[in-house]
């Protein structure tokens, strides 16, 4: 049985947070950020907020659009590497807020390739036959995360979730057709947050030298993710019989306008066939595959019938991609 997405939905933050504005914060330019990343803005969550009360928000889009009531579903999935609590889940909090009291819950914590892990789990559950109705959210408060004083990184990320409701498939022919997951913990230390866990607890030090955000040897990540993200897109192809041309939308993790640049090159797809939020979002990690995907179907501009193909990349390393039907 095939698995179908019966509705997406998505939630930015109000506050905008401009190149500008970070000129006036670190050592940095517009020009830099926008030649070196393609990013112009991202979107900040209020201090009130956390993960759940965006993915809430882009899972009740998401519920709304598919025609169900929180009551109805199955299980719910949130893939996020920024958590409201270290426990219980994310994604139990979703379950409350969603009155989905039905739904088993729990969280996936895949970097910026999370989304493509969930939604790779709940197409095997709904595909086994096990669940029918599964919501699965990618949400990041990553600015909780970031060291505004450190260039290389508080200007590449922003907050956001985004969301996916998986059914079976009614006419077998629509919906996900093959999914592809990648990891090499060999490089774990290239895209981390050293402190924060059981390894090294937030202590008074971690605190000061701000070992709870996210480092990241940037310029090595990116080599790789071209790398990688070229090979999990043959492996897609080669898998499912098809050439470039068969393809008819990308939506690619939103890290950084070159790399997306690049994976298009390799599909031959002009870039009017490519779904680009990074302009306005920023990398959102786990979110940034749904919010696109959202955006793409609620703009009208990927429609019943197209090949769509998602990938991502991120820490882990993990990478992945995934062909819909759409
Ligand atoms: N403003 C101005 N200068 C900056 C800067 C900023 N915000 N951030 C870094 N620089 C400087 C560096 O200090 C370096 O200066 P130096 O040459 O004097 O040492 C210079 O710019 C070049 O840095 P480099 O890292 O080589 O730039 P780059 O072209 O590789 O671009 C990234 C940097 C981070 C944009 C790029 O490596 C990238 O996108 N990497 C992958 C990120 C990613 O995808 N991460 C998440 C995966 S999910």
């Amino acid at each position: 049985m095939r698995t179908s997405i019966a509705g997406t939905g998505s939630y930015l933050p109000d506050r905008v947070l401009t190149n500008a504005d970070l000129e006036k914060m670190v050592d940095t330019t517009d020009e830099w950020i926008l030649s070196r990343t393609g990013i112009s803005e991202r979107r900040i969550a209020a201090p009130e907020q956390a993960t759940s009360d965006l993915a809430i928000e882009a899972g009740r889009m998401a519920l709304e659009m598919a025609g169900l009531e929180g009551g109805e579903i199955d299980l719910i999935i949130v893939a996020t590497l920024t958590p409201d609590y270290l426990f219980p889940s994310t994604a139990g909090l979703v379950q409350r807020a969603l009155g989905a009291h039905r739904a088993a819950a729990f969280d996936l914590e895949a970097a910026c390739t999370g989304f493509i892990y969930a939604l790779a789990i709940g197409d095997l559950f709904v595909s086994s036959g096990k669940y029918s109705r599964v919501l699965v959210i990618g949400a990041e408060v990553l600015s909780r995360f970031l060291d505004w004083e450190d260039r290389n990184t508080c200007v590449l990320f922003g907050d956001g979730a985004g969301a996916a409701v998986l059914v079976p498939s009614e006419d077998g022919i629509r919906g996900i057709v093959s999914t592809h997951l990648h990891n090499d913990g060999r490089m774990a230390e290239l895209l981390h947050a050293p402190a924060g866990g059981s390894r090294r607890p937030t202590d008074a030090e971690a605190l000061a030298q701000k070992l709870y955000t996210v480092k990241m040897q940037g310029n090595e990540v990116f080599k790789i993710a071209v790398t990688k993200l070229s090979d999990v897109v043959d492996e897609i192809l080669d898998a499912n019989g098809l050439k470039e041309e068969d393809v008819d939308f990308l939506v690619p993790h939103q890290a950084n306008l070159r790399i997306i640049k690049a994976t298009a090159r390799k599909l031959r797809l002009p870039m009017d066939k490519v779904i680009v939020t990074v302009d306005r979002h920023g990398n959102t990690s786990a979110a940034s595959v749904p919010l696109a995907l959202d955006e793409a179907v609620r703009s009208n501009r990927i429609r019943s019938g197209d090949t769509v193909l998602l990938e991502a990349f991120g820490g882990g390393l993990t990478w992945g991609g995934a062909l819909v039907n759409w």
